[in-house]
């Protein structure tokens, strides 16, 4: 089982953002997403939780077409998906330990008692131990980060995508949350999907990485493939170039 996008097309007003994205997860590896800020990269990831439909394409997740789907099958895959959103996007007013608990309460067989085991568990694993009661105000951007990835962990999802996981983060930090995102592939059997502009994360994290360009995947490989790759767009987005990039246009 897999996640697979297929020749999705994507556009907003007359702007085409996605034109001809097609990309496979596999199973039990991390997939990173690389690309330029407003190349659609968080555009491709709501895609796969039916945030958004395509245009024209297809969305598999195990089999089931996302795109196609009516909004409960929809919601029915969604469990399958932790969603780490790119600002964390707690609530505000909620404590920790209720933002983390949140998408438990919905789920059969969670008493009070048992969201409070669970909880405590996922902020044991990044590092959160003690700060149920604290409110996202009171916590530094990166145990933001955190506990937004705890939340994602409640539910045991299958699949989790990462949207800018360090972006905005000091390099100690950014190295913190690199280490949990492969934890959760080791030790949880996640399968990840980063999307980020922050090379050196993508190459540490990643079994795959792919490139965003031009609404298509310019590139796809594994990090060693994609530091060896001689395409000049490549080549002038890894290495911060632009003036290689332009060379083509
Ligand atoms: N819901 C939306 N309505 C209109 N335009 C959107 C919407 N979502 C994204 N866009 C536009 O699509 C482009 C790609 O956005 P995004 O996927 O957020 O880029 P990034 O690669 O930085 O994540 C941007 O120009 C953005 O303004
Ligand atoms: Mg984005």
């Amino acid at each position: 089982m897999s996640i697979e996008l297929v020749d999705l097309h994507k556009g907003f007003g007359g702007d085409d953002i996605l034109r001809g994205f097609s990309l496979t997860i596999p199973e039990g590896q991390t997939t990173s997403v690389i690309g330029g800020s407003g190349s659609g990269k968080s555009v491709m990831l709501k895609h796969i939780v039916g945030l958004l439909r395509p245009d024209v394409g297809d969305v598999w997740v195990d089999g089931e077409n996302v795109a196609r789907l009516d909004q409960e099958s929809v919601y029915r895959v969604r469990r399958k998906v932790g969603y780490v959103f790119q600002f964390a996007a707690l609530f505000d007013s909620m404590t920790i330990a209720e933002n983390v608990g949140l998408g438990l309460k919905r789920m059969e067989g969670y008493t009070s008692a048992k969201i409070a085991d669970r909880v405590r568990e996922c902020l044991d694993r990044v590092n959160l131990s003690g700060f149920e009661s604290r409110l996202p105000a009171e916590l530094s951007g990166g145990q933001r980060k955190r506990a937004g990835l705890a939340r994602a962990i409640a539910t045991e999802p299958k699949y989790i995508l990462y949207d800018e996981p360090t972006t905005g983060l000091d390099p100690v930090t950014t190295a913190v949350i690199d280490e949990l995102i492969m934890r959760m592939a080791d030790e949880l059997g996640v399968t990840g999907v980063v999307v980020t502009h922050d090379m050196n994360s993508a190459f540490r994290v990643s079994d795959r990485v792919a490139m965003l360009y031009d609404g298509r995947v310019r590139f796809e490989g594994t990090p060693d493939e994609i530091r060896a790759s001689e395409d000049p767009i490549v080549r002038g987005f890894i290495e911060g170039r632009p003036e290689l990039m332009e060379s083509v246009l």
